[in-house]
């Protein structure tokens, strides 16, 4: 069991597109009358800052747009001064995690409710914390007046940000997401924040490398900077956002920048220590291994990969390393001095880090080789079901690390299967059944229309082109069993009758085996086809079904015998319904209460072909029979209604089989 406390923050949040025109609004549900607009004046921010202040007409009384990075204490202190000086009551800041910095340093001072619309993935505007510089120094701390009151996020204010920044910032919001997953504060809501922020990122950057006006990349990366930065809101950073601070603060280091080159870093010196963090984050951005996956990100999409790039000097490293030892807080590894001189030479360098010891291949250029080996293909569906189906496999193999051997039975298997099929011997089918795929593929196919009797998988003892038989004939040729009159009928969803409907039966004798399994047996029995007259019905005599194994003496039997289950399948008579008209049922009836219909999994129906409409009474009788003929002691009755649906011209028969 896991125990936690989750805190969330009172912040109001709009998300969309063209949400910039609802700040004005929010600022009078906060009360306010005198607006202070903050920005960093930035040339790239001008008109957004312009579409604000239009947005917000007379409620803006003063403007400051000297925000910069790191907060430093007197850029705060000048902005104090015209604050009060017009008697401000509400801030307003558009831009990045600068101008977010300077309006929760201004709050932390007045208390002032603030809106905050960020132009950035930077999430800094849903925490609580505030992060200063002062005398060289970054400082962080946190308080509830620190939290902005609204955050108005606006998808059209970021279709204009850089790619290389989108890059950085998104970069920032993944490393809030990735040191939620390890840190000690961490609950189930903010593991599931920080996954779902770490897949957005990990699909949306590659997007916007292709397309940097790509409107759904760019929601899903504000929307992943959203939940990021409520992660970070809720829990305690570790090594890699006190490495980020210090070299931010210490040395000037650009904010995103710096991010972006140490979290790969950061990730490969705690991975050994907090391994499911790792694999989790692997998981959700589709790789092998989780720091090397955000190198490569990076990479791939042309973000900055060393510290030297940035202009720290090779002479500034030891200091890092030791400024960032030089107080505890929490992280899943030991931090030590050495260990942390390496970890920043390596980003100095910009080194890709090592894979965690034992972690799988990098097998995506394997498999995209494979899938762009079916481009040429002119038929668009065989291609995305060959591409399909090379992923799902190399997928299968990769999460099972699937040994040689492994993959040998495996061949082994399928060249005995082949080796064991003959004309009436479908060993494929078996195998198809006994896994399931049958029905899932039976359950796609048809199971979209509930008015109408369920249909069930065909098996491999169909034969196509039964003998026809006339109504009330007894199609059992003598064999032994208790007799069993079927009155059948065949309607449309609303019970009108379905006349000329052809209707092939057929069902295994009493020890279960179909005539095609009896070499000795003379001619086709107990099948044969029908066809109801005017008012849907036909009728005929048979035996009673019982339980029967599937044919268990090739590999699919071997398989079953080795995971613990049985080869039976319930009772049933399995029918073929052809009507013009309507689309074709291939299904089977069961007999109610008999074997291997109810128990656990494993337990039940060998391929897994029951559905409960399809479980009736073959009600036991004795005396006169419905046609008259004379039997001895029990016999059954089989009285069922199929209803079949009109065909719709849309969707393909379900059945491939002949029906002449
Ligand atoms: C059958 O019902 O005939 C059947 C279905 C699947 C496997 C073997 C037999
Ligand atoms: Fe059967």
């Amino acid at each position: 069991m896991r125990s936690f406390v989750h805190t969330t923050g009172p912040s109001r949040v709009i998300f969309g597109a063209g949400t910039i025109e609802q700040v004005r609004a929010e600022a009078e549900r906060l009360g306010a009358a005198r607006v202070m607009l903050l920005s960093d004046g930035s040339p790239a921010l001008r008109k957004n800052t312009e579409r604000l202040r239009e947005a917000l007409g007379d409620l803006v009384a003063a403007e400051f747009d000297g925000a910069v990075m790191h907060t430093p204490v007197e850029v705060t202190q000048q902005a104090l001064g015209l604050l009060r000086d017009r008697h401000v009551d509400c801030l307003v800041a558009i831009g990045g995690g600068s101008t977010t910095g300077l309006a929760k340093a201004l709050a932390a001072r007045t208390d002032l409710p603030q809106i905050i619309v960020p132009t950035t993935y930077a999430g800094s505007e849903v925490t609580p914390v505030l992060g200063e510089s002062a005398d060289g120094r970054k400082t962080t701390r946190s308080a509830p007046e620190i939290l902005p009151e609204t955050v108005v996020y606006d998808i059209d204010l970021t279709l204009g940000l850089p790619f290389a920044m989108s890059v950085t910032s998104g970069v920032n919001a993944l490393a809030h997401a990735v040191e939620a997953l390890y840190s000690p504060d961490a609950t189930p809501a903010v593991d599931a924040l920080a996954l779902e922020a770490v897949a957005a990122i990990g699909r949306a950057l590659p997007a916007l490398h292709h397309d940097p006006s790509d409107r759904e990349a760019r929601a899903d990366l504000l929307q992943a900077a959203w939940l990021a930065g409520t992660c970070l809101g809720a829990v305690g950073m570790g090594l890699h956002h006190k490495l980020c601070h210090t070299l931010g603060g210490t040395f000037g280091l650009p904010h995103g920048e710096t991010h972006t080159v140490v979290l790969p870093h950061a990730m490969a010196y705690n991975a050994s220590a907090a391994p499911d963090a790792m694999a989790r984050v692997a998981h959700a951005l589709g790789v092998p291994d989780a720091a090397t996956g955000v190198f490569d990100l990076v990479r791939q999409t042309g973000g900055p990969t060393s510290l030297r790039e940035l202009g720290l000097t090779e002479a500034d490293l030891d200091r890092a390393a030791e400024l960032a030892t030089a107080q505890p807080y929490p992280n899943p590894r030991e931090l030590t001095r050495t260990g942390l001189a390496d970890l920043l030479s390596e980003a100095w360098q910009g080194r890709r880090p090592q894979p965690a010891a034992g972690s799988a291949p990098d097998l995506r250029p394997l498999t995209d080789e494979v899938v762009a080996s079916f481009d040429g293909c002119a038929n668009p569906r065989l291609r995305q079901l060959l591409t399909d189906l090379a992923r799902t496999l190399h997928g299968y193999a990769a999460r099972n690390d699937l040994t040689p051997q492994e993959w040998q039975r495996a061949i082994d298997f399928l060249t005995q299967a082949g080796h064991i099929t003959t004309g009436t011997r479908q060993e494929f089918i078996l195998l198809s059944d006994t896994l399931g795929i049958s029905s899932v593929v039976d359950a796609l196919a048809n199971s979209r229309t509930p008015e109408t009797t369920s249909s069930a998988i065909l098996g491999p003892f169909y034969v196509a082109g039964p003998p026809a038989a006339e109504h009330g004939a007894d199609i059992a040729g003598g064999l032994e069993g208790t007799p069993m009159w079927a009155d059948i009928k065949v309607t449309d969803p609303e019970g009108t009758p379905v006349g000329g409907a052809v209707v092939d039966v057929w069902q295994s004798n009493e020890d279960g085996f179909y005539d095609v399994q009896l070499p000795d047996l003379d001619g086709p029995v107990l099948r044969a086809r029908f066809t109801t007259g005017e008012d849907g019905r036909f009728t005929f005599w048979s035996i009673l079904p019982s339980e029967y194994p599937i044919p268990d003496d090739g590999p699919v039997g071997r398989m079953l015998s080795a995971v613990g289950r049985h080869p039976y399948r319930a009772p049933h008579v399995h029918f073929l319904i052809n009507a013009p008209g309507h689309q074709p049922l291939i299904t089977q009836l069961f007999v109610r209460g008999g074997a291997y219909l109810d128990g656990a999994p494993g337990q039940r129906d060998a391929v897994f072909g029951v559905k409960d409409d399809l479980v009736t009474d073959f009600t036991p009788h004795t005396g006169p029979t419905p046609d008259g003929r004379p039997v001895e002691g029990e016999w059954r009755l089989l009285d069922f209604t199929f209803r079949i649906a009109p065909s719709d011209g849309e969707r393909a028969p379900t059945s491939s089989t002949e029906t002449a």
